[in-house]
């Protein structure tokens, strides 16, 4: 039986007292369910504790949006993988593309950081996707090779089962513009090819691959039923509960 892998990504959004509320809102609903799936919630930094806090002892996960290459120093506004991990977080996003477009993070650099999340132990979500004028001129695919490719440069297949890659299309991120489950599916088996060639088929299938990029209750069951597709990675829809919970349901 498939095991998703359905994520929240909270962003910039619920500080303590409102993630303490979702969070509450999120673990009863979740006590109610019987599902096979890995649900985790990726607060603001500052949230962090409550949620870990709210879902001890009960199977739900909490990981953080962002995190520094480095252990500790002068770097003001930072996180280290040792700070995450003794909040008790278990995955950590690293290069989405708000990231790559406001604080200009490169390949390389997200790279970097999905080495750092994994040699500490932590599960590095990796975030690649094009923008639309590279759908339009049709380089998308160049696009996201060169990001994935970055990233299985650094690491090596031993690392394939604590990677998560998300396929987050730019141009479908918090728009309403979902990619069809057939653009999800060609991009999420062009990642698994890419992995394959690198890293050999068997890592590949170990890589799990989500989709994020408007995931609603009203796509969810179309993109999840891809063969590709591995659960998702999920904005507006994870900050209300009746619509996550309701994504949850339909990945069981
Ligand atoms: O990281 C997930 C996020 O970028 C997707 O946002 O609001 O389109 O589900 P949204």
């Amino acid at each position: 039986m498939r095991q998703f892998l359905i994520a929240g990504n909270w962003k910039m959004n619920a500080g303590p007292k409102e993630a303490k509320a979702l969070a509450d809102q999120i673990a009863e609903s979740w006590e109610d369910k019987d599902t096979n799936s890995e649900i985790l919630i990726c607060p603001p930094f500052v949230s962090i504790p409550f949620v870990v806090k709210r879902f001890r002892d009960t199977g739900l996960k909490t990981g953080a949006q962002n995190v520094h290459t480095e252990n500790n120093g002068a770097y003001t506004g930072e996180i280290s993988t040792e700070m995450i991990h003794e909040l008790s977080c278990e995955y950590v996003i690293a290069g989405h593309s708000e990231r790559r477009a406001y604080f200009f993070e490169t390949d390389e650099l997200v790279a970097e950081k999905a080495k750092k999340i994994s040699d500490s132990g932590l599960k590095p979500i990796v975030c690649v996707g094009e923008k639309l004028d590279e759908r339009k001129n049709d380089i998308y695919r160049d696009v996201v090779k060169n990001q994935t490719e970055a990233v299985l440069e650094l690491l090596d297949s031993s690392d394939a089962s604590q990677l998560v890659i998300a396929y987050e299309p730019v141009w479908a991120i918090g728009t309403g513009e979902t990619a069809t489950p057939e653009q999800a599916q060609e991009m999420h088996a062009f990642i698994r090819n890419l992995i394959a060639d690198e890293w050999g088929q068997e890592a590949s299938e170990s890589v799990r691959i989500l989709y994020g990029g408007s995931m609603k209750p009203g796509n969810a069951e179309e993109l999840l039923s891809q063969p590709d597709v591995d659960g998702g990675l999920i904005g507006g829809a994870s900050l209300k509960e009746e619509s996550f919970s309701e994504i949850i349901s339909i990945a069981e």
